[in-house]
C-alpha cells in the first residue's frame, strides 16, 4: 500500500490508513496536537468541541478493548455522535458486503468510519469506495495499526524527550504484527537510531519487508544498549498452524523478565501495545514496574485519536 490514497492532492490528510510514507512533519504535527489536547484535558477537564455535529462510526470486525474504547471516548469528548456498529446483529450476517454497509451508513450522513478487520487492505478498500467520509484504520490483518504507531511515538517522545537517535528493540511475533509494522514506519520517519526485531525464527518476517532493521533470534544480544523495548504478544488469531506453545521455553528465551531487562540501558523504557500475556512475553514485575509505560500508552491513545479525528473532520 502506498501513502497516496490517504493524502489529498494538496497534502491534507483525507484518510488515516498507514504510517508508511506519511510525511514526518505530519506525524510530528499529530503528536503535537495530541499533546496539546492532553494538556487541555488535564488542566480543564474540558475540550474544544471540534467534532460537534459530526458522526463517527466504529466498525470493528475484530475484537478490541483499547482501540475501540479510546476512539469512542476521543470522538465523544470532542462533541461527536458515536455509533458503535454491532457487526454480529447487523445485516453483515445476511451477506451484505462491507462496501454496501459503508454506503448505507454514509447515506445516513456518517462522517468517519473507524475500521478494524482481519483482512489486510480492508480500510484502504473502503477508503476507495467512500464518497465523503474519512476512513481511519484501527488495525488491518498484519499490515498496519497507524494510531497505535502514533501513540507509541508520543509515549517515547514524552518519556525520552525525543525519538531521534534512540535504539529500539521490538520482540515477539513480528511476522504477524501490524503494530510492529506501524511502529517501524513511525520510528524510521522520526529518525530512530536503530530498530532491532527479535523473536523465534518462525515469528520473524522476511528481511525485505523491514528495510533498515536488524533482524535476529537472539533477544539477549539485541537488548544491549536498548533505550526502548517494545514487547509483542503471539498473534494466535493470525496463525493457522501454531503448534502447542511451550510457554515456559518461550518465556525463558523471549520473555522480558527483570533479569533480562537489566541487559538494556538502565533507564530503558518498556512498552507493550496490549493485550499482554503475563508470564509469556512479559513478566508481571516488568509490566507493572517503574520502567513500564504500558498504561501511559493506553492513556495517550485517547489523545492521539482525538488529534487524528480533528485533523480529518474539524470544519
Ligand atoms: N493495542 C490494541 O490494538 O489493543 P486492542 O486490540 O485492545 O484494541
Amino acid at each position: 500500500m502506498t501513502a497516496a490514497p490517504q493524502l489529498a492532492a494538496d497534502g491534507r490528510l483525507r484518510h488515516l490508513l498507514t504510517l508508511d510514507g506519511l510525511p514526518s512533519a505530519l506525524i510530528e504535527n499529530l503528536l503535537d496536537d495530541a499533546a496539546r489536547l492532553r494538556e487541555q484535558w488535564h488542566t480543564q477537564r474540558a475540550l474544544p468541541q471540534h467534532l460537534a455535529g459530526r458522526t463517527v462510526v466504529n466498525l470493528f470486525f475484530e475484537a478490541s478493548t483499547r482501540t475501540r474504547t479510546s476512539f469512542d471516548l476521543a470522538a465523544r469528548r470532542l462533541g461527536a455522535l458515536v455509533v458503535n456498529f454491532d457487526i454480529a446483529s447487523s445485516s453483515t450476517s445476511k451477506g451484505e458486503t462491507t462496501e454496501d454497509t459503508l454506503a448505507t451508513l454514509e447515506a445516513m450522513d456518517a462522517d468517519a468510519f473507524v475500521v478494524r478487520h482481519k483482512e489486510n487492505g480492508t480500510p484502504a478498500q473502503l477508503a476507495a469506495h467512500a464518497r465523503q467520509a474519512a476512513i481511519l484504520n484501527a488495525g488491518d490483518g498484519n499490515r498496519a495499526h497507524p494510531t497505535q504507531g502514533l501513540l507509541d511515538l508520543l509515549t517515547i517522545r514524552d518519556r525520552k524527550g525525543r525519538v531521534d537517535g534512540l535504539n529500539v528493540v521490538i520482540c515477539g511475533d513480528i511476522r504477524h504484527s501490524r503494530v510492529a509494522r506501524s511502529d517501524v514506519h513511525g520510528l524510521h520517519a522520526l529518525g530512530a537510531g536503530s530498530v532491532a526485531l527479535c523473536g523465534p525464527a518462525s515469528m520473524l518476517p522476511a528481511r525485505e519487508e523491514f528495510p533498515g532493521c536488524r533482524i535476529s533470534d537472539d533477544f539477549d544480544a539485541a537488548l544491549t544498549d536498548a533505550d526502548v523495548v517494545i514487547m509483542l504478544r503471539i498473534q494466535r488469531e493470525r496463525i493457522s498452524d501454531l503448534p502447542d506453545l511451550d510457554v515456559d521455553s518461550y518465556h525463558a528465551r523471549y520473555g522480558l523478565s527483570m533479569q533480562r531487562l537489566a541487559r538494556a540501558r538502565r533507564d530503558a523504557l518498556v512498552m507493550h501495545p496490549g493485550p499482554i500475556n503475563r508470564g509469556v512475553e512479559i513478566a508481571s514485575a516488568v509490566a507493572d514496574g517503574a520502567q513500564s509505560a504500558i498504561l501511559d500508552q493506553v492513556a495517550n491513545g485517547v489523545f492521539v485519536r482525538m488529534a487524528a479525528l480533528t485533523r480529518l473532520l474539524a470544519r
